[in-house]
């Protein structure tokens, strides 16, 4: 009796664990993000975009409990950003039925996006008419034409904005939720301190026969104190919204705020809060493009190293700190060694083991020190860390990549010369 019991027990656990697996949505997919211009473009399921990431709200599964075919629609106008937040679904648990309780899903959203927000489809159309009323903040710095195979050529603009521009600072409260679904460790920054800069892209567009502007991306820089009287701007959000993405902005918003730091003598060098591997890609891209035309990286240079010539001209020209000058120097000389000459390929790759060996130098010393003050027993056991094959191994590897890194980019370079 008692068996049967049990086999009932965990047949019926079995089932309402199932059924509440049912209940569990991808928070990845359930949130649907949309820029809109027309009214038509609210039920065009092909201009949905999703997040890369929900985990700052949902947690490190991603996932949200108590829902079957959860929706959690947050659409923006193109330009202002007004919000339509409204949250959908097909059937939910209940505490009653189920005697479990739902995710509270619209009030994590509500913990990110400002108050304002519509929650109706309507209201949210009407607000399309007020787009023609806004224009770029800011002041404009650098304007450009992409060609674009439905549209034709289309005309985009990088402003400077600061927090004291009207509506700018409600603007961006609601661009920068973006954030939190598009880079993995986003957080807000706190716009009261006006250290920061702020580099808004937009795209010009027409509509009924009027030019409107639709929100591109942007940038954030936060100007450090450099004793005794310069700046370093450091980079600290950089976005470029999904549908605008691998079209060229990403470069074009750098190198645009290279060259206004540039006129600022106070401004020493640019470098970045803790870049991501696309960041880096992107910079790596553009430094190169910017440094190609000084003299110290002329083909003839690149051979004999990396110069203090370089690390000035880069510094005083375009403001490139002496890190980032070394990883442009060792793209340009990839580009001028001619691979069939093995001499040149060899002091290439020396060249490249060099600056990665440093770590690996680091480690050795380490293990020497060990060596004087480990018991044999002890010194075994931080051998397989510091072993010297390994770490050759590590260091080819380490090599192979930059190289593969480094042809991309001059593939790039020579693509959009
Ligand atoms: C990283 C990021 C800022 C880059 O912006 P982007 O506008 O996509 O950058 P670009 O378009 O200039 O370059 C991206 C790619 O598009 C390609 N591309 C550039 N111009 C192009 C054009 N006119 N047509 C087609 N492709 C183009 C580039 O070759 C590049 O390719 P690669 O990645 O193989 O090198 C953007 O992807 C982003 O916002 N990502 C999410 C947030 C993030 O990671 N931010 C950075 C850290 S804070």
């Amino acid at each position: 009796k008692c068996f049967i019991f049990l086999m009932i027990r965990f047949l019926l656990e079995n089932i309402s664990a199932k059924k509440l697996a049912e209940y569990k949505c991808d928070t990845n997919e359930a949130i649907c993000l949309k820029l809109v211009r027309f009214p038509e473009d609210v039920d065009d399921d092909s201009t949905t975009f999703h997040p890369e990431y929900s985990h700052q709200l949902f947690g490190d599964d991603e996932v949200a409990f108590g829902y079957k075919g959860l929706q959690m629609k947050i659409f923006y106008t193109a330009g202002n950003l007004s919000t339509l937040f409204k949250v959908k679904y097909s059937s939910k648990v209940t505490d009653t039925f189920d005697c479990v309780e739902p995710d509270d899903v619209g009030g994590k959203i509500r913990e990110i996006i400002p108050a304002g927000f519509t929650s109706s489809t309507d209201d949210f159309i009407s607000l399309l008419e007020k787009e023609a009323k806004f224009k770029p903040f800011g002041t404009l710095l650098h304007s450009y034409t992409i060609h674009n195979e439905e549209a034709g050529e289309l005309t985009y603009q990088i402003h400077k904005a600061d927090i004291t521009c009207p509506g700018f600072q409600e603007y961006h409260e609601r661009l920068q939720t973006f954030l939190m679904w598009f880079i993995e460790t986003a957080s807000f920054i706190d716009t009261d301190d006006d250290r920061w800069d702020y580099f808004l892209v937009f795209e010009k567009y027409n509509k009924d026969g009027e030019t409107l502007y639709a929100t591109v991306g942007y940038m954030t820089v936060y100007n450090y104190y450099v004793y005794p009287d310069k700046t370093r701007p450091r980079v600290s959000q950089m976005l470029i919204l999904p549908p605008f993405q691998g079209e060229g902005h990403g470069s074009q918003l750098l190198e645009a705020i290279h060259r206004f730091y540039c006129s600022l003598p106070k401004v020493q060098d640019i470098t970045a809060e803790d870049p991501s591997e696309n960041y880096v890609k992107l910079r790596d891209y553009v430094l190169s493009k910017l440094c190609q035309n000084l003299p110290s990286f002329a083909a003839d240079k690149l051979p004999l190293g990396f110069s203090a010539d370089m690390i000035k001209e880069a510094q005083e020209k375009l403001k490139i700190n002496k890190k980032h000058a070394r990883r442009v120097y060792e793209i340009l000389r990839l580009r001028a060694t001619d691979m069939s000459d093995e001499d040149q390929v060899k002091a290439y790759r020396l060249e490249v083991k060099k600056r990665l060996f440093g770590p690996y130098r680091k480690n050795q010393r380490e293990l020497a020190k060990m060596k004087k003050c480990l018991r044999p027993e002890e010194l075994v056991s931080h051998m397989g860390q510091m072993d010297t094959q390994t770490q050759q191994e590590e260091l080819e590897k380490s090599y192979q990549h930059a190289v593969e890194d480094y042809r991309r980019i001059i593939e790039r370079l020579a693509s959009h010369a």
